[in-house]
């Protein structure tokens, strides 16, 4: 595997490398990452990823100056996994002046994840096309783990034309049925042992919609108070439309419900598609 942190390098280096597909990354790599790498190589000739804690993306008292950095592990990970090409650029790199011109997603920003994490999607649109202008892909993956964030990535690319192809990955769990993330390492012993509940009602508001439950306020509800009652802090559990996260009566749309609550000072997010 290749490693380039300057732009200039990378761009030398994915000339003449026929389509490329990227996947970019924050890092500290699992198994969801890595069921991305595998996809992506049948979706083109070169596999490019990025590993880049991206600031712009998280509010002042999130976890940036805490988020994991495992560079070695993560380069081990990546090659065992057929990457070809691995762009890790620096701060500096990615941001040599302060960042003025920002992609400003439209109101899905300030819903659902976007209501608790201002500027949070904003961040992302923001890295993920300058990640896109400096590997220029033709193809890029992203996981459903990060529903809304797919779904900002996707209406973005098509609206400003951008010639990428956006795949969306299915969501890696653990066999307890915990969607893997490198926040699950911040949960101690008794919350990891309970962090699989809000997956199970994922799934408890699945059965009862295809059960003909259309009260979808109500099921949102009963899964808060439980949560809430084992000792979680719920932002939110949404039942939505799956195209744009609207909310949605009784309809025959496909639909995804969305959740996001804390244990301890973890916060976990989560989603099923219905
Ligand atoms: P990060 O959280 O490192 O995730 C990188 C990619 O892996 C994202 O597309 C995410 O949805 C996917 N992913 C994470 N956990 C997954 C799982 N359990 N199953 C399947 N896919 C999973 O998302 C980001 O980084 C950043 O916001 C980024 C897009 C890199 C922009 O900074």
């Amino acid at each position: 595997m290749h490693i380039h942190s300057r732009i200039a390098d990378l761009r030398g280096a994915l000339a003449k490398r026929g389509r490329i597909v990227f996947v970019p990354t924050m890092g500290n790599l699992h198994a969801g990452h890595i069921s991305l790498m595998e996809q992506a190589r049948a979706h083109g000739d070169t596999v490019v990823a990025s590993i880049f804690v991206n600031r712009l993306q998280f509010g002042p008292n999130e976890d940036f100056d805490k988020y994991p950095r495992t560079f070695q592990a993560d380069c081990d990970k990546l090659t065992a996994a057929g990457v070809d090409v691995l762009f890790a650029p620096t701060e500096a790199d990615l941001y040599p002046e302060p960042q003025e011109y920002f992609v400003e997603p439209p109101g899905i920003q300030n819903i659902l994840d976007g209501e608790f994490r201002p500027g949070h999607f904003r961040g992302v649109a923001t890295v993920v096309t300058k990640l896109f202008n400096c590997v220029q892909p033709q193809a890029a993956l992203f996981g459903k783990k990060d529903y809304q964030q797919l779904m900002v990535i996707r209406n973005m690319t098509r609206q400003l034309l951008l010639p990428i192809d956006i795949i969306g990955g299915e969501t890696v769990r653990a066999d307890d049925g915990l969607a893997l993330s490198s926040r699950n390492g911040y949960l101690s012993a008794d919350e990891r042992a309970e962090a699989p509940r809000l997956y199970r009602l994922l799934n408890e508001i699945r059965d009862a919609i295809r059960n003909g439950n259309r009260d979808f306020a109500a099921l949102e509800q009963a899964a808060i108070a439980e949560l809430n009652a084992k000792g979680w802090t719920t932002d939110y559990i949404a039942i939505r439309r799956q195209h744009d996260l609207s909310p949605t009566g009784d309809d025959k749309q496909a639909l995804v419900i969305l959740a996001a609550s804390r244990l301890g000072k973890t916060r976990l997010i989560d989603n099923l598609e219905i």
